[in-house]
C-alpha cells in the first residue's frame, strides 16, 4: 500500500472566490468534471484532499497552504484572472518556492503554448512540422508565397480548438486575410497559419518524467465528413454532442496500424515530448498523411483528465485503471525537479 498523502487540488475560477467557498454545484456541472473526476479518485485512493479554486487572489493559494500543509499540489488551474496563457505563471509560483505539483513545470507550459516556438524547436530536430508564419495583432497581414493552400489559421496561443472552425481552413488570400483579421480582432490573439496537413488525426498519450509510458494511440475519426472535405477537430467537433453525432465523430482506439508505425509513433513523441521539456502527462497531437508520414500538429502539456477524454482513455487501453493513473500522477509530481 502506498503511504497516503495530503494533496491540495487546484481548481481555477472564472470569478472571485474565497477559502472555504462550496464548490458542490460546480462539481455536478459538465464543466466541472475532471476536477470531480480528480477529487473522487483521490478520495478512492485514500488520501486527504482538500481543494481551492483561484480567481486572481495568490493571498488564498498561500493561506491554504500554510493551513493544510499538503504533500503535493494537484494541479488543475490551467487559467488565471480568465487568461489561459497564465497558466505558466501560476506553476512558476509554485516553482519558485519549492513545492511539489502535479503535470508539467513552467518551460514545458511555456514552450508548447507557442506554437510557433514549439514548431521552430521541433523543426530544428528534423520533426517533421507544417510550414507556418506567425501574424502578430497590429502587423499587416500577408501570406509569405512559400505557404501554400489550403492553409489553417489559427490562434497562436489557444487550447482546446477555441477560435477553430470551418473557416479557419482557407483556400485563398481573401479568405486568408478575413479570418486572420478575425482572430486578431475577435480572439485578441496573434495567428499562427500552417499548411494543412491532410491525414488520420491521431493522439498520442505520453506519461513520465524522464522514464517515459506511451499509451495506446487513439484517434479522432470523422465517419461522416465526406472524403474530399477537410477533417478538422474545430470547436464543435470537439465539444458539440449534436455536432458530433452528425457527422460522424468519435474518439477511439486507433486500429490499423502497423506495429512498426506504431512503434515509430512511439518513440517520436517520446523524443518531442523531451524536446519540449514536457513532465507529468501529456498528449502530442500528430497527423498521419496518406504516406505514412508522422507530422506534429501540437502539444498538450496537462491535457484534460477527465476519464471519459482521450488520455485517461488511452491509459486505460493499457490496464492502468483511472485512480491509479491518478495516483502516478501525484507520485510523478513528488518526484519531478524543477528548477
Ligand atoms: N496544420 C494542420 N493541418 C491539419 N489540421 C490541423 C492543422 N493544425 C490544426 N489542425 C486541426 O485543428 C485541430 C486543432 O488544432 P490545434 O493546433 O491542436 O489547436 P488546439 O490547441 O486548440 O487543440 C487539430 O486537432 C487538427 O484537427
Ligand atoms: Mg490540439
Amino acid at each position: 500500500m502506498k503511504k497516503k498523502l495530503k494533496i491540495l487540488a487546484l481548481f481555477d475560477a472564472i470569478a472571485p472566490t474565497s477559502l472555504e467557498q462550496d464548490l458542490s454545484a460546480e462539481l455536478k456541472t459538465d464543466d466541472w468534471k475532471t476536477e470531480a473526476n480528480v477529487l473522487a479518485a483521490l478520495d478512492n485512493l485514500g488520501h486527504t484532499t482538500q481543494h481551492l479554486a483561484i480567481f486572481d487572489d495568490l493571498d488564498l493559494l498561500r493561506q491554504k497552504l500554510q493551513s493544510f500543509q499538503p504533500n503535493v499540489i494537484f494541479n488543475l488551474a490551467d487559467q488565471f484572472k480568465n487568461n489561459r496563457a497564465f497558466d505558466q505563471n501560476i506553476v512558476s509560483f509554485l516553482e519558485m518556492q519549492g513545492l511539489p505539483f502535479t503535470g508539467c513545470g513552467s518551460t514545458g507550459l511555456t514552450l508548447c503554448k507557442h506554437k510557433g516556438i514549439s514548431k521552430k524547436i521541433l523543426g530544428y530536430h528534423r520533426i517533421h512540422v507544417p510550414e507556418f508564419v506567425t501574424i502578430a495583432r497590429g502587423k499587416r497581414i500577408a501570406r509569405p508565397p512559400r505557404l501554400r493552400f489550403p492553409i489553417l489559421v489559427k490562434p497562436l496561443k489557444e487550447e482546446a480548438s477555441f477560435g477553430i472552425a470551418q473557416a479557419s481552413f482557407v483556400e485563398n488570400d481573401e479568405e486568408f486575410k478575413e479570418r486572420v483579421a478575425f482572430i486578431h480582432e475577435k480572439y485578441d490573439n496573434d495567428v499562427i497559419a500552417e499548411e494543412y496537413i491532410e491525414g488520420r488525426e491521431l493522439y498520442v498519450s505520453v506519461l513520465g518524467n524522464h522514464r517515459l509510458r506511451v499509451f495506446p494511440v487513439r484517434e479522432l475519426v470523422f465517419n461522416e465528413v465526406p472524403p474530399d472535405e477537410p477533417k478538422i477537430a474545430t470547436y464543435k467537433a470537439k465539444w458539440d454532442e449534436e455536432y458530433r453525432k452528425r457527422w460522424g465523430i468519435l474518439n477511439q482506439f486507433a486500429s490499423q496500424l502497423d506495429p512498426a508505425l506504431i512503434h515509430q509513433l512511439e518513440e517520436m513523441s517520446k523524443k518531442i515530448y523531451r524536446l519540449l521539456a514536457i513532465d507529468g502527462y501529456g498528449r502530442l497531437d500528430l497527423r498521419l498523411t496518406r504516406e505514412n508520414e508522422i507530422v506534429f500538429i501540437e502539444a498538450n502539456p496537462n491535457p484534460v483528465l477527465a476519464c471519459d477524454e482521450d488520455f485517461a482513455q488511452s491509459a486505460l487501453g493499457a490496464d492502468l485503471a483511472y485512480p491509479q493513473l491518478i495516483e502516478r500522477i501525484a507520485q510523478l509530481g513528488m518526484t519531478a525537479v524543477r528548477d
